[in-house]
């Protein structure tokens, strides 16, 4: 082998070896970025999870939210303390408007925390009431619910907000 293969072996054996240790940097951090990492998935034609849900639904959501996920009425007027009413989970509302990793997190962190502001407001924090596979249950039955062409929709835009995500 001349002198100039060899140098070429050389410099292809070091890059790989370079390409390895920043990967493995790489990887090892970006587990350090919650709670913004992307990746939250849903499973609306899983039975056993939307049962799952279905049930945390009716514990803990439907009292504000409505058995049939309608909303309060006249969720879009501020009551006479400045709240906002809970609005409504069926397509009617603006829940699909958001990601699947938006809605996880607001409903455990609340939404004091996903906008980065003080706002008083009527949603409880689930953190330390709800485990997140019952979020990701609870939010798997919301989505059941929606007409098939709006959870398409949810899951594209889930997917575009994961790409982009800060
Ligand atoms: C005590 C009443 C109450 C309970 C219980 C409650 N919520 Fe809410 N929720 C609200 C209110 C009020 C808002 C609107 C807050 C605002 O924007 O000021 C809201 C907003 C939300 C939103 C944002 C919707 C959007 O379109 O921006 C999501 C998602 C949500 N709730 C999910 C849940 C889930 C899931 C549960 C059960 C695990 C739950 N909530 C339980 C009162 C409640």
């Amino acid at each position: 082998m001349g002198n100039l293969n060899k140098l070429k072996v050389q410099i292809f054996f070091f890059s790989s070896i370079l390409l390895l240790i920043l990967g493995g940097w790489f990887y090892t951090n970006s587990s350090l970025t919650e709670p913004n990492q992307p990746g939250v998935s849903l499973f609306p034609s899983k039975d056993n999870i939307i049962s799952v849900g279905k049930r945390v639904y009716g514990q803990n959501c439907a009292s504000c939210h409505g058995l049939n996920l309608q909303g309060a009425p006249n969720w879009r007027q501020r009551d006479e303390d400045g709240y906002l009413p809970a609005p409504p989970h069926d397509r009617s509302g603006h829940t699909w408007h958001h990601s699947a990793d938006y809605l996880f997190k607001m409903t455990k962190y609340g939404i004091e925390k996903m906008i980065g502001q003080k706002y008083p407001n009527n949603m409880p924090v689930f953190a330390s009431v709800l485990h997140d596979n019952d979020i990701i249950a609870v939010l798997s039955y919301i989505k059941s619910t929606w007409p098939i062409t709006i959870q398409r929709r949810h899951t594209q835009l889930s997917i575009r907000a994961n790409v982009g995500q800060k």
